[in-house]
Formats: C-alpha cells, sequence, structure tokens
C-alpha cells in the first residue's frame, strides 16, 4: 500500500531529480525505491515499484503525473471508435523495463522477502482511460456502460486480456505473488459490479492462479461487493477499514484469505490509538490462518515513518 510513497525521506530525494514516469522506466532507479521500505520496515513482503496505469500507453493512451492534480490522460476514451482503436501491445517489449526491474530486484530480495507484482483491475484501469483523470462520480465510465453496453464490454474484454498477459509476464520475470488493483470498484452495485466487472476480474484471476503464484484482489468501498468479488477467484481479498475485519471476512467466505484492514489514517494520531487499532484488526483475525496484516488503503504523504515502523514492530510482536 504505497509503501514507497511520498512519506519517505529518501523517496522525495529521488523524486527531486526525476518524476514518478522516469522512476518506473528506469530499473536501476525503480529497483532502489522498491527496496526502500524494506531496508526501513520490518514488512514481509516488497511492493514492485511501478504504476498502474503504465500499460495505458502502449495501448495508445498516453498520460502524464500532474503535480496537484494525479494522472491526467491526453486524450480520454469516450466512444466505440475509440475503443476499436485501442492497440494490442507485447508486453516483454513495452513493459520491457517493468520485468527487467523484476528481475533486478529477484537478486537484490534473495533470501529476504517475496516481490509482489500488481496491475489494475478492468474497471479501474477504464475509469481512468475514461474520466481522463481522477473521478469521484464515475459518471462517463458508467454512462459508457449504461448507454453502450457492448462497447463497454469490447473494452473490458481488452483491457482484462492486456492486463491478464502483463502479469504473466511479470510471473515469468519472477514476481513471488500479484495484487490486481480494483481500487475504485466501490463505485458499483452489486449487480452491476456482476454485470461489467466480474467476468473480467475473473478471466484475470483464473490465469494468474493458473501460472501458479498466488493473486491478491483489492478494492476499497468494497463493504457491499465482498460477496461478489470473492466469486471473482484469487487467494486473498483486500479490505478497507469501512467494515470490521471478523464482519469483512464472514461476508468474503471461508475459501479466501483476507488482507487488511487498519486505516492508514491512523497513523497520522497518538501511538496508542494506532497500536489499539492494530490490535483491533488482530484479535478479530483472532489467529485464524490466513490473514495479511495491512492498510485498508494508502499510506497518506503526510505520514511519519517512524509510525509506520512502529505499526509493523507492534504487529509482528503482538501475541
Ligand atoms: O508501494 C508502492 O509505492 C508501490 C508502487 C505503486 C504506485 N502506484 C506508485 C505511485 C502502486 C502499487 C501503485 C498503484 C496505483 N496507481 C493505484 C492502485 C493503488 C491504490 O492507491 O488504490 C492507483 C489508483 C494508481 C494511479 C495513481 N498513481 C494515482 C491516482 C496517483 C496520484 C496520487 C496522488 O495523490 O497524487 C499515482 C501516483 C503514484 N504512483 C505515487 C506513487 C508512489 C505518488 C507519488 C509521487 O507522485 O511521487
Amino acid at each position: 500500500m504505497r509503501q514507497a510513497g511520498r512519506y519517505m525521506a529518501e523517496y522525495r530525494a529521488i523524486r527531486k531529480q526525476y518524476t514518478l514516469l522516469e522512476i518506473c522506466k528506469q530499473p536501476e532507479l525503480a529497483t532502489e525505491v522498491t527496496l526502500q521500505p524494506v531496508e526501513r520496515l520490518e514488512v514481509d513482503a516488497a511492493i514492485l515499484f511501478s504504476d498502474l496505469l503504465l500499460p495505458l500507453e502502449p495501448m495508445g493512451i498516453p498520460f502524464d503525473f500532474i503535480k496537484g492534480e494525479g494522472p491526467v490522460i491526453h486524450k480520454p476514451i469516450r466512444n466505440n471508435a475509440d475503443i476499436k482503436a485501442l492497440r494490442t501491445f507485447e508486453s516483454r517489449e513495452s513493459l520491457g523495463h517493468v520485468l527487467k526491474t523484476i528481475t533486478i530486484l529477484n537478486q537484490e530480495l534473495k533470501d529476504r522477502v517475496p516481490l509482489i507484482g500488481f496491475a489494475g483491475a478492468p474497471f479501474t484501469l477504464a475509469s481512468y482511460a475514461i474520466e481522463g483523470g481522477p473521478s469521484k462520480s464515475y459518471e462517463k465510465t458508467k454512462a459508457l456502460m449504461y448507454t453502450e453496453p457492448s462497447a463497454w464490454h469490447r473494452l473490458a474484454q481488452f483491457l482484462a486480456q492486456s492486463i491478464s498477459d502483463y502479469l504473466v509476464a511479470q510471473i515469468e520475470a519472477g514476481v513471488q505473488a500479484v495484487q490486481l488493483f480494483d481500487s475504485w470498484i466501490g463505485a458499483l452495485s452489486p449487480s452491476d459490479y456482476t454485470e461489467f466487472a466480474l467476468p473480467y476480474s475473473q478471466h484475470i484471476l483464473q490465469t494468474v492462479s493458473d501460472a501458479g503464484v498466488p493473486a491478491l484482489h483489492f478494492g476499497t468501498g468494497t463493504s457491499t461487493l465482498l460477496g461478489v468479488m470473492s466469486k471473482a477467484g484469487g487467494d486473498v481479498l483486500g479490505v478497507d477499514w469501512r467494515l470490521p475485519l471478523d464482519e469483512a471476512w464472514t461476508r468474503i467466505g471461508p475459501n479466501h484469505a483476507i488482507q487488511g484492514n487498519l486505516d492508514p489514517t491512523l497513523l497520522l494520531g497518538p501511538i496508542e490509538r494506532l497500536q489499539a487499532g492494530a490490535k483491533d484488526v488482530l484479535d478479530r483475525a483472532a489467529g485464524r490462518p490466513g490473514h495479511i496484516f495491512n492498510l485498508g488503503h494508502g499510506i497518506l504523504p503526510t505520514t511519519p515513518v517512524e509510525s509506520v515502523q512502529e505499526l509493523a514492530r507492534f504487529v509482528h510482536h503482538y501475541r
């Protein structure tokens, strides 16, 4: 969850010299940034430094990160013609730099912690491609779904295929698990999820399972979606903090492990409250096998690194 984000001074130091995309595209820099949290925090896995939007570029959807605004897609997709014009691409060529980073990291992380690769799920990726950037209502995305369902299904199918190929390439390059981020899926109702998102996430998660590594599936605002999301497959479902962990697990069912679910803003408060929050998550997991302690979403830039260190220490020593 944005382990290597702006809350770390060593990350900010590198960002003074390079843009986010430059870091993503230069394997030596991406390797260095991936390793920063592993050096500083008692974490049990490293997450590849990259960004979920990178596959958009080789599809023919160029974008940039603009300070203060987040991602900006230069020419958003708006209709069936735009969708038909999308390019299939070979990850091993167009995203070869990501795969190179994985190869270097495999050497660096040997005998330390496993490496998690990742990609965006079709709904979340499509929402950026269609809205042109971040959104609160996802109105353009949902308008396309409802008014031109066949165009939506064409786009989602295309994204599912591209993302499946990209994740297989990451697995072949050496990641030991993958996480599928459907960060903004909470915008959909359960029935819309089933109709417009489920088949595509299912396809990706099945491809990852067939490739032989564990798959983690994550979204936010998913309290009412956990039951249908668990039908998408995968081994682990990630949950945010909006439901207590035990209740979320009941909704997910016994066939999935669970990842979560501390509110990341607790890292901004006093240590005692942070520890109480972590204790609550762990007590609700109650030692059942299949709980991965994590935050419910990304670490905010204003978070003191000491709080993150203390949290990792607390979790490891809690009995
Ligand atoms: O722990 C890590 O840092 C792993 C690397 C990682 C990044 N992005 C680097 C990054 C991961 C796993 C992502 C995934 C990602 N990218 C998601 C899904 C995760 C989530 O938060 O739900 C999403 C939605 C994106 C798209 C994206 N990238 C947005 C919306 C932004 C802007 C955020 C903002 O507040 O301005 C980014 C930029 C980005 N990607 C940063 C990092 C560390 C921010 C730091 C920077 O600008 O230097």
